[in-house]
C-alpha cells in the first residue's frame, strides 16, 4: 500500500490485521506510542489528513493513500510547532510517555475545542503530571527559565530531555530496533490454585516461526523475589522463572519465543496443560484461619517466610509505653476499621525488555538487558544470581522509562527474557500488554486497618493502637517492607507516649502486591487520620487542633511502635508551616456550590523518611570533558521524576557552571560502581547527594591542577563567573583538561552516599467538597497542598511532583480498583474498565512549599515524589464526612457507596459507612 508519514512516500504491505500504530513504529516512528492498544489512552495519537486518530484501534490498510503525520512531522523546516514549543514552556510533561499524544491532539484543536479541554482530552491520559502543567502548556503558560546564568539550583531549569520528549526522538524501552529480534509472549494460568500434572509443548513448537518453548522443567530450581532491595534477604524468597504450582489467576506457565508476536502468540493458544486444580484463598482473612489453604508449603528458615503454614509472608509487634494504660486514661476513644483497595501504577509504559549478545563477541559475550525499570544495578545483581553468571556477563540499561510508581521496583520480565536469550542466544523482546500489566504485574497492596485512639480533654493524646492486615498476594515481594513503612511514620509523627502496633502481611492466590508510592504509608495514613478526625469531634475540639497538639516537634526524638529509629531525625522541621497553610486556607472564603449540595472541609497531615532504611547507595562520577563542560554519570534511573535535571543543577552549582554545560548519563550497570536504584524518593537525596559530593570533588581537583601545573592563580580559577565569565572559564576549562591528559591526568571525581542517616519530609493536604445527596458526586471545591521538601531544587518539578501524586491519590481514593472476582481474577483489565483519572476528574491544587533546609539533604533538599500522595484520602474522606456526618471507612468513596450511604443520613447521622 502506500502511504505518506510525515511528507516521505512509503510503500509497504501492512500485516494481515496490522495497526496504524505498529506500521508506522515499523517506518521507524518511536515517538507513536503504545499505552494501552484499546483506544483508552491516546498515547499513539496521529493524524490521518489532518484529523487526529488512536492509531492502536485504526486499521492501517485504511491509510492507504493517506498523508500520515506523527510527532516526529510536526515541526517544519526545522522549527518547533507552536504547540511543541508551548510543552517546552510548560514542561507539560514528567515521564513524557503521553506527551506525543497530547501534542498531536491539542495540534488539531480549534479556538472552539480549545475552551473545553475537558471534552477535548476525554480520550487522552497521563498518569503522572495531574494534567495542571499540561493544561499550563496548552494554553501558553511559561514556567522554564533559561539555563544560562546564575544559580542553577532552586530555579525551574528545564528537563535535560524535553527537546526530544516534544520531538518525539526520546528513546524509551523499545524504541529501538534491534536485527534480528525475537518476540516473547506468555501463557497464563486460568486458576489461583493449581498443580501442573503435564504440560505438552510439541504442537506450539510446530507453529511456523516459533523458536522455543519454556516450561518450569526449564527454569532454574531457584528461588528468589521479583521484588528488588538492596538486601535481598528483605523479601521472602518465593518465586521461580516458572513453577509447577500456580498460585494466582494469571501467573505464568509456560512462554513461546517466536518471529513475530502473533506466532509466539498462537504457539502459546497451542501449548496443552494438565492442571490439578487446589483449594484457594482469596480474602486475607480467610487466609489467617487455621485450615486455610497454604499458599507457600515452604521451609521458613530458607524462604525467608514468617509462618509458611499460618500464610504469615511476614509480621510485626511492638509497644511503647501502656496503650491499655492509656486507653484508660482517656477522656474519649474512638476506634473503627478500615479497608482500602487494589490499586493499579497503570504508568505508560508497560513492563518490558529487551536482551541481546554484544553485536562483536560471536556468541560468547555479554549479554545487555534493556529494561523499563527503576533498579538496573538490582536487577543485574538478581539476573546474575538466578543464571549463575558472574556480573560482568550482563549489562542492563534503561531507556527513558515511561513512568514507575513503584511498579518497577522488580523483576517481573528480566528474568524471563534472558533464560530465552540464554537459551536460544538471539535478541528477544517482552512487552506486557495493558491487561498484563493487571493480572501479571502488582499492585498497590490492599489493608485492613483497626485503628483505635484516646485522649484527654484537651485532646492530648494518651494512646493509639494499630492492627494491620495486608493482603500480599500470592508472593511476598516488598510485602514485609510494605508494612514495616506502613506502621512507621502513621505512628512516629504524633508524640503519643502509648503507641502500639501488630500487623501481618498475609499471601492470599491474588495476584501479588508490590511497591507503589508511598509504600503502605497512606494505607494506614487514611485510617490514622480518620480516626482523629473523629476523636477530635468526640471532644468538640477542631481537627486542627488536636494535630497541632500531638505532632513531633523539631528536636524530638521519633518514636514508633518499634521503639526509636536510630538512623531518622528530623534534620528540619516544616510540619508547624504545614499546618499553617491549612489553617490560613480554611478560613478564606468559600467558594460557592450547586444548590442543595453538602458542603464540608477536612484535611490530614503526613510524614515520611527521605530514604528507605538500612542504606541506600548511590554512586556518581563527575568528569571535566575536552570541550571544556562537564560529564555527570549516576546509576539511577529517570522515568519522570525530575532527577535528571536536579542533578544537572546540582553539580552545575558544585562547579560553579551554568546547568547547560552539564551532560547526564545514567541508568546503565557499566556507568558506575552501584545504585540502590530509583525507589523511596532518593533521586535527590541519595543520588543527588553522590553527584553533589562528586562535583564538589572535582572542582577541588581542577582547582588545585590549575593553580599546580598551570601557574594560575587559585582564585581566578575559582568556578565563579564574575571571575572569567561562562564562556571565558570554559575556555580555561579546555586548556585544562589538555595539561591534565599532557600530565597524565584525568580530571574526574567520584562520589557515593549511603542514604543514612535520614531525615523526614512533611505534607498536609486540605480539601473543600460538595456533594450531591441525590447522586453521591462528589465535587472538589477547592484542593490546597502543603509540602515540607527542605531548599526545594526546581521549583515547577517539585510541584509537578506533589500535582501529579495527589492526582494518583484522587484516583485511589475515588474510583480505582482493581477488582477481584471470587475466583481470584481480575475484571479489570483494561483501562476502560479500571477508571483513571482524566483531565475532566483532576482539580487544580494549591501547592505551597515550606521555608525549611535540611541539614541532612543535598544543599538542604529532602524527598518529595511518594509523599504528596499520602494525606490525600483521609483528607477527602474527612471533608465528607464533615459535608454528610458519614465517617467511610472503605475505599475507594465511588458515588454509588456515597449515595448508598447518604441516603440513610436523616436515619442515622454520623454512621460509618462500607
Ligand atoms: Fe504523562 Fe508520564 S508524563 S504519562
Amino acid at each position: 500500500m502506500k502511504i505518506t508519514v510525515n511528507e516521505q512516500h512509503f510503500e509497504a504491505e501492512a500485516r494481515p490485521g496490522q495497526c496504524l500504530r505498529t506500521y508506522l513504529r515499523d517506518r521507524g516512528c518511536f515517538g507513536v506510542k503504545k499505552g494501552c492498544d484499546a483506544g483508552d489512552c491516546g498515547a499513539c495519537t496521529v493524524h490521518v489528513d489532518g484529523e487526529p486518530v488512536h492509531s492502536c484501534v485504526y486499521p492501517a490498510v485504511r491509510a492507504e493513500g493517506r498523508s500520515v503525520t506523527t510527532v516526529e512531522g510536526l515541526a517544519k523546516n526545522g522549527e518547533l510547532h507552536p504547540v511543541q514549543q508551548r510543552f517546552l514552556d510548560a514542561q507539560g510533561f514528567q515521564c513524557g510517555f503521553c506527551t506525543a499524544g497530547f501534542l498531536m491532539t491539542t495540534a488539531a484543536l480549534d479556538e472552539d475545542k480549545l475552551a473545553d479541554l475537558p471534552r477535548a482530552f476525554k480520550g487522552s491520559l497521563c498518569r503522572c503530571t495531574g494534567y495542571r502543567a499540561i493544561e499550563d502548556a496548552v494554553r501558553g503558560v511559561k514556567h522554564v527559565e533559561e539555563p544560562a546564568g546564575g544559580q542553577a539550583v532552586g530555579r525551574n531549569l528545564p528537563a535535560p530531555a524535553g527537546p526530544e520528549v516534544v520531538t518525539g526522538t526520546a528513546r524509551y524501552t523499545f524504541d529501538l530496533d534491534v536485527p534480528g529480534l525475537l518476540h516473547l509472549k506468555l501463557l497464563r494460568s486460568p486458576h489461583a490454585h493449581a498443580r501442573i500434572r503435564h504440560i505438552t509443548t510439541a504442537a506450539a513448537l510446530a507453529v511456523p516461526g516459533v523458536h522455543l518453548v519454556l516450561t518450569h522443567h526449564d527454569a532454574p530450581d531457584r528461588l528468589y523475589s521479583s521484588a528488588q532491595h538492596e538486601h535481598v534477604e528483605d523479601d521472602p524468597a518465593d518465586t521461580r522463572v516458572f513453577d509447577e504450582v500456580v498460585r494466582h489467576v494469571g501467573q505464568r506457565v509456560a512462554a513461546v519465543v517466536a518471529d513475530s508476536e502473533a506466532a509466539a502468540e498462537e504457539g502459546c493458544r497451542r501449548i496443552e496443560v494438565t492442571y490439578d486444580v487446589l483449594p484457594a484463598v482469596i480474602e486475607p482473612g480467610e487466609a489467617l484461619r487455621p485450615g486455610s489453604p497454604v499458599v507457600h508449603d515452604k521451609d521458613p528458615a530458607a524462604s525467608g517466610i514468617a509462618r509458611p503454614q499460618d500464610n504469615v509472608a511476614a509480621e510485626l509487634h511492638g509497644e511503647v509505653g501502656d496503650v491499655e494504660a492509656g486507653f484508660a486514661e482517656a477522656d474519649a476513644l474512638y476506634e473503627n476499621t478500615f479497608q482500602t483497595q487494589r490499586v493499579q501504577h497503570a504508568s505508560l509504559e508497560t513492563h518490558g525488555a529487551v536482551a541481546w549478545f554484544d553485536e562483536d563477541d560471536e556468541g560468547t559475550g555479554r549479554l545487555t538487558v534493556r529494561s523499563s525499570t527503576q533498579t538496573p544495578f538490582l536487577t543485574r545483581r538478581s539476573l546474575c544470581a538466578l543464571f549463575d553468571l558472574p556480573e560482568d556477563a550482563i549489562r542492563v540499561v534503561a531507556g527513558r522509562v515511561g513512568g514507575g510508581f513503584g511498579g518497577k521496583q522488580e523483576m517481573l520480565v528480566e528474568d524471563v527474557v534472558v533464560l530465552a536469550a540464554l537459551r536460544l542466544r538471539r535478541p528477544v523482546k517482552l512487552e506486557y500488554t495493558r491487561a498484563e500489566q493487571f493480572f501479571g504485574a502488582t499492585t498497590r497492596h490492599p489493608f485492613t486497618v483497626r485503628v483505635k485512639a484516646g485522649a484527654r480533654r484537651d485532646g492530648t493524646l494518651t494512646a493509639l493502637a494499630l492492627h494491620v492486615v495486608a493482603d500480599t498476594g500470592a508472593y511476598g515481594n516488598h510485602g514485609p517492607g510494605v508494612l514495616f513503612h506502613a506502621c512507621g511514620e502513621s505512628l512516629a509523627v504524633y508524640r503519643c507516649p502509648n503507641k502500639k502496633a501488630d500487623g501481618y502481611s498475609v499471601y492470599t492466590h491474588n495476584v501479588p502486591s508490590g511497591a507503589f508510592r508511598g509504600y503502605g504509608l497512606g494505607q494506614v495514613i487514611f485510617a490514622v487520620e480518620s480516626v482523629l478526625d473523629e476523636l477530635a469531634a468526640r471532644l468538640g475540639l477542631d481537627p486542627l487542633v488536636l494535630r497541632e497538639r500531638n505532632v513531633i516537634r523539631a528536636g524530638e526524638a521519633m518514636i514508633t511502635a518499634d521503639g526509636e529509629e536510630e538512623d531518622l531525625h528530623i534534620a528540619s522541621y516544616g510540619l508547624d508551616q504545614c499546618l499553617g497553610i491549612i489553617r490560613t486556607a480554611a478560613a478564606e472564603p468559600a467558594e460557592p456550590a450547586p444548590p442543595g449540595w453538602l458542603v464540608g472541609e477536612g484535611s490530614a497531615l503526613a510524614m515520611i523518611a527521605t530514604a528507605p532504611p538500612r542504606g541506600h547507595f548511590a554512586d556518581a562520577r563527575v568528569s571535566l570533558l575536552p570541550d571544556g563542560t562537564f560529564d555527570v554519570a549516576v546509576g539511577t534511573a529517570e522515568f519522570g521524576n525530575g532527577t535528571t535535571t536536579v542533578h544537572r543543577q546540582i553539580a552545575a552549582g558544585e562547579l560553579g557552571t551554568t546547568a547547560g554545560q552539564v551532560t547526564i548519563r545514567q541508568s546503565d550497570t557499566d556507568l558506575v560502581r552501584h545504585d540502590t536504584g530509583a525507589f523511596g524518593s532518593t533521586g535527590t537525596v541519595v543520588a543527588g547527594k553522590a553527584v553533589l559530593r562528586a562535583a564538589g570533588g572535582l572542582a577541588g581537583q581542577i582547582l588545585d591542577f590549575a593553580a599546580e601545573h598551570l601557574g594560575v592563580d587559585r582564585a581566578l580559577c575559582r568556578l565563579e563567573e564574575e571571575a572569567v565569565g561562562y564562556a571565558g572559564k570554559r575556555v580555561l576549562l579546555k586548556e585544562l583538561h589538555q595539561a591534565a591528559l599532557a600530565a597524565g591526568r584525568e580530571l574526574t571525581a567520584d562520589g557515593h552516599f549511603d542514604g543514612t542517616p535520614r531525615s523526614v519530609a512533611f505534607n498536609a493536604q486540605w480539601f473543600r467538597v460538595a456533594v450531591d445527596p441525590g447522586t453521591g458526586e462528589i465535587r472538589i471545591l477547592r484542593s490546597v497542598h502543603a509540602a515540607d521538601a527542605g531548599e526545594v531544587m526546581n521549583p515547577m518539578q517539585c510541584r509537578g511532583q506533589v500535582e501529579g501524586g495527589v492526582a494518583q491519590a484522587l484516583g485511589a481514593t475515588l474510583f480505582e480498583n482493581v477488582r477481584v472476582d471470587e475466583r481470584g481474577a481480575v475484571g479489570t483489565a483494561a483501562f476502560r474498565r479500571y477508571r483513571l483519572p482524566a483531565f475532566a476528574d483532576v482539580p487544580r491544587t494549591e501547592v505551597h512549599f515550606m521555608t525549611t533546609a535540611d541539614t541532612i539533604g543535598p544543599l538542604g533538599a529532602k524527598s518529595m515524589s511518594e509523599s504528596p500522595f499520602n494525606p490525600v484520602a483521609p483528607a477527602l474522606a474527612n471533608a465528607l464526612r464533615d459535608a454528610t456526618g458519614v465517617r467511610f471507612t472503605e475505599l475507594p468513596l465511588t458515588r454509588d457507596r456515597v449515595w448508598l450511604a447518604v441516603k440513610h443520613l436523616d436515619a442515622q447521622p454520623e454512621s460509618p459507612a462500607g
